[in-house]
Order: C-alpha cells, then sequence, then structure tokens
C-alpha cells in the first residue's frame, strides 16, 4: 500500500500526464502555486461549474446568477474589512529564511497528533478484527483521550490568541510546542506579524492619475455591491438568492499543496439575503443542501464532515467547513457563513447609497441578513480527482489505473474505437462519432491493441469506450464498455446515445439533490 504522500505525489503527476493540470509557465521552471488547465482539465473543471450552476441557479426559483467584475472600486475592500482584517499571522525563521503562516505552523504539530490517534486507531483494528469497535475504542482509550486533549487545548489557546490578535502568545505557543523550522530544524523565530493578503495594481496610465486597485479577494463583493441592482431589476422577493463564479487572488504565504492552496483561483459563491432574525434556520438550510449537493456526486459519504469555526472571520456571527478527506487529511472544500448585515451595512455607509429591502409583509425597509455558501473550484477539483485516482488489482494479478470520476464529471464520455485499422471499421467509427458528438465529448483512438486503449481511456477516466468490430458490419451493433466494471454489452448502434446518456446526463445526477 502507497502511503499519503506517495499517492499525493501520484496525484500530481497523473494530472500532469493525462493533460488535467500544468505547472503554469512551465517552460520557465513555473510560478509557485499558480497553475493552469490542460485540454482535460478545462472540461472537468466546466463539468463541475456546470453541476454547481445547475444546482444553484437552475433548479431554483428564487436564486439568480451575475457575472461581476474582477476589478472593484477601491472603497469596497475598505468597506468590506478586507484592507484592515484579511491578513494572516506571519513567521520567519532566522536560519533558514523561510516565511511560515503561524496559525498552519501549529496546526501541523496538531495534525501530526491526529496522525497518532488515527495509527492507534489502525493497531486496535487489526488487533480485534471484526469485533472492533472504533466509537467505543476512541471514547475509552487512554492514549487516545490523551492526543485528543492535548490537540484540543492547543487549537483553543491559537483560536483564543488569534481572535484576541494577540501575536505574542502565537509566538510563545510555537515556542512551548517545540516547533521547529520544517526546513532547517532551527527554532530560531522572529516574532509573528500579520501580513495583507490582497494583491495590489494600479488602474490608469500616468503616476499621478493612477488609482491604487486590489485584485478581488473573493467574489462575494461583486455580489453585494449589486444587491439593489438585482433585486430592482429582478423584482427579487426575499428571500433570494445572487449566485456568481469567477476568479480571486490571494498573496498565500504557505502555497503548496499543489491546487489546494493557489495564489490565483476561482471560486463558486452563492449569498442568500434573508430576512433578520431567521439566519439560524437558514444556515442549518444550506449546510444541509450543499451537503447534498457533494454527496449526491458518490464520492463516499464518510469523505465529508462539518468542522465548526471557533474563531469567526470578521463578518460572520456562525460559520462552519464542509471538510473533504483530501490525500493529505481532512481539510476546508466549501464554508458557510452566516454574514449578518455586515456587508450590505458597511456598503451603505461607505457609499452613502441606500442598500435596503422594502418588506411588504412587514410594510418596513431593512438591511438583509446573508448566508453565503463559497467554495473553491480548484479546490472541488482536487477532491473529485484525487478521489477518483485508484490502482486496482483485476482476477490474474493484473492492475490498472483508473480515474473514477463521476460520469457527469467525467471530461470526455465515449471513445470509439475500431477494432482494427482496417477493413472499413475505422469509417464505421468515424460514423459513429458524428451522431454522438451533438451530446458528448466523444473521443477517437486506433493505435494499439483493444485492451491497451481500454488502459488509457480507464487512467484518463472516459466512463466508456465503444468498440466497432467485424460483426459491426453485419449486424449493426457494438459493444459498450463500462469504464467501472468493466463489463461489455452489445447493442445496436442506433441505442448508444440513449444508452450513455441514461448514465452521464446531469439532469440524472441532480435530480439526487432532493
Ligand atoms: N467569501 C467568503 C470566502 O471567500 P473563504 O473561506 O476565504 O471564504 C471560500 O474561501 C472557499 O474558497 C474555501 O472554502 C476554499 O474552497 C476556496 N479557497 C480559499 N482560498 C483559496 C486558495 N488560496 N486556493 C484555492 N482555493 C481557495
Amino acid at each position: 500500500m502507497v502511503n499519503q504522500e506517495d499517492f499525493f505525489k501520484k496525484v500530481i503527476s497523473h494530472a500532469k500526464e493525462y493533460g488535467y493540470i500544468f505547472q503554469s509557465s512551465e517552460i520557465y521552471d513555473g510560478l509557485s502555486a499558480v497553475y493552469d488547465y490542460g485540454q482535460n482539465g478545462v472540461e472537468l473543471k466546466k463539468n463541475i461549474r456546470e453541476y454547481w450552476w445547475k444546482a444553484m441557479v437552475q433548479m431554483n426559483e428564487n436564486i439568480v446568477g451575475i457575472d461581476a467584475a474582477i476589478f472593484m472600486h477601491p472603497t469596497t475592500w475598505k468597506a468590506s474589512g478586507h484592507v484592515d482584517a484579511f491578513n494572516d499571522p506571519l513567521i520567519d525563521n532566522k536560519d533558514s529564511k523561510k516565511r511560515y503562516r503561524a496559525d498552519v505552523l501549529v496546526e501541523d504539530y496538531v495534525a501530526k497528533i491526529e496522525a497518532k490517534i488515527e495509527k492507534e486507531i489502525a493497531k486496535a483494528e487489526k488487533r480485534f478484527g471484526e469485533a472492533f469497535d472504533k466509537e467505543q475504542f476512541v471514547s475509552t482509550n487512554a492514549r487516545v483521550l490523551e492526543y485528543k486533549n492535548q490537540a484540543e487545548t492547543i487549537l483553543k489557546r491559537l483560536a483564543k490568541s488569534l481572535e484576541n490578535e494577540d501575536l505574542a502568545d502565537v509566538k510563545a505557543l510555537i515556542e512551548e510546542l517545540e516547533i521547529a523550522c520544517p526546513e532547517s530544524g532551527s527554532k530560531n523565530w522572529t516574532d509573528v506579524k500579520q501580513f495583507n493578503l490582497m494583491f495590489g495594481t494600479k488602474l490608469g496610465a500616468t503616476a499621478d492619475t493612477a488609482m491604487d486597485l486590489y485584485l478581488r479577494p473573493e467574489t462575494a463583493q461583486g455580489i453585494f455591491v449589486n444587491f439593489s441592482n438585482v433585486q430592482k431589476t429582478g423584482r427579487m422577493k426575499i428571500p433570494f438568492g445572487i449566485a456568481q463564479t469567477g476568479k480571486a487572488f490571494r498573496n498565500e504565504i504557505v502555497a503548496r499543496q499543489f491546487i489546494f492552496r493557489m495564489r490565483e483561483f476561482e471560486q463558486m459563491e452563492m449569498q442568500f439575503f434573508i430576512k433578520p432574525g431567521t439566519q439560524k434556520e437558514w444556515y442549518e438550510y444550506w449546510k444541509e443542501n450543499r451537503l447534498k449537493w457533494h454527496l449526491s456526486l458518490g464520492m463516499g459519504d464518510n469523505n465529508y464532515r462539518f468542522h465548526d469555526h471557533e474563531k469567526l472571520a470578521h463578518y460572520a456571527d456562525a460559520a462552519c467547513d464542509i471538510e473533504f478527506k483530501f490525500p493529505f487529511g481532512f481539510k476546508e472544500l466549501e464554508g458557510i457563513h452566516s454574514r449578518t448585515d455586515f456587508d450590505l451595512g458597511n456598503h451603505e455607509k461607505y457609499s452613502g447609497k441606500k442598500l435596503q429591502y422594502f418588506d411588504p409583509e412587514e410594510n418596513k425597509s431593512y438591511v438583509p441578513y446573508v448566508l453565503e455558501t463559497s467554495i473553491g473550484l480548484d479546490r472541488m477539483f482536487l477532491a473529485v480527482f484525487s478521489n477518483a485516482l485508484q490502482e486496482e488489482t483485476l482476477e490474474g494479478g493484473d492492475t490498472r489505473t483508473v480515474l473514477r470520476l463521476p460520469f457527469v464529471l467525467a471530461p470526455t464520455k465515449v471513445a470509439v474505437l475500431p477494432l482494427l485499422k482496417k477493413d472499413g471499421l475505422p469509417e464505421i467509427a468515424r460514423e459513429i462519432i458524428e451522431e454522438l458528438k451533438f451530446d458528448f465529448n466523444v473521443a477517437y483512438d486506433e493505435k494499439d491493441a483493444v485492451g491497451r486503449r481500454y488502459r488509457r481511456q480507464d487512467a484518463a477516466g472516459t466512463p466508456f469506450c465503444v468498440t466497432v468490430d467485424h460483426q459491426t458490419k453485419e449486424d449493426q451493433t457494438v459493444t459498450l464498455r463500462h469504464r467501472d466494471t468493466m463489463e461489455q454489452i452489445r447493442i445496436p448502434i442506433s441505442q448508444l446515445r440513449v444508452a450513455i446518456a441514461k448514465e452521464v446526463d446531469m439532469r440524472n445526477w441532480l435530480k439526487k439533490i432532493k
């Protein structure tokens, strides 16, 4: 069995080998934490975006979409709190000159304690076999309880010092835990400082007329500043939502783990405008609704969990993450935030414009409260891709690499393969493609033995292979091979489109989100 680190390396190399993700500007040795999507990556990303968009906008009468510009008036970021509060606590190691996020150093330390708990569980599972009761073991085993207590105490203290902006205590914690620089092994640390994550740029040509701008660090503010435009022109009644997907930029200090934490990334966000006082019920509603969206993709119910925030962002009165089990452990995939009237209220204050809603039932105007769902598209891509990559041992001892992407998200839905490169088989394969390409992305492959071609499509994540053989010429049937079961059925060419559509159509997947 490969360990997590090796598996993650395999994810990265497989993503490159099969045209999913490339390092940005690779011929110049790349740019740290910036990535490009290749010919398959762009399709997978587009399909995830579409699956989100349809679930949020198309399936909900009271949610509409917008596409706001990346550049926004600089006062936006003053009002949103990002100029003053969008900081990470930084610490430098004096020997290696490496810079770290102080909170991440502590969290990594805690992750090691958690790994010890997992080890204890695995050992006990082996020892007790079928009779093993994980829940009971975790709640009674003295060593596990001690580890859990240690982890909780550290995280509580970290949350408290960050909450109180007590950076000296964050440093004290790092020293008490004797955390060493992962690069040099040295414990020679600077003080902890705050560092703003927004990228600055300039609008305008001349030095004296140029205006300082920021690249947006989240898409949400484009929604808030358009609240009245959309509400009035769309005659929207509360509760209603505005959704948006688009690029966001953050000068992340600890940018690593591939596309998990990038400097340029894409978000899919939805702001749901509600009556003040109803935020608790909407918070629960959207937690449940978003989890259902994830579960509908069939990537394993046990791979998700909720994590409630102890330290709330400057705008929130309640917040949690949906965490996913990435190759490096459970980490945030999506955030659900109860943002109160913080954003609209502040934009009112800074712009001098009213951002209120006249509620005909209450016969009064108010600044709506907001419930936000916010997911990183690239992070979702990583969740889908890493979860899908599997090495299987087949009967007879052979292995195959298979990318078990949910069919609805797979870049290419079907590959058409003539058994031989002669006897008119390629021509029939081309005719089939001409018909299927109106509905699906289709690939054609005639090189190598058909078994090798199946393996290539398995590794690229293609759900179906259609093989044209000599029998096809006689009775217009082909074989349809299923990526996951490897089962092959013989079906008439005329039934292919419907048979494939049944499995890959977004409609059938969206129906699973009840
Ligand atoms: N509008 C709220 C907001 O932006 P966030 O928790 O900072 O909240 C939301 O970000 C989501 O965006 C995260 O759950 C994550 O999926 C994604 N995300 C944030 N920073 C990211 C980064 N540097 N690289 C990739 N995805 C990121």
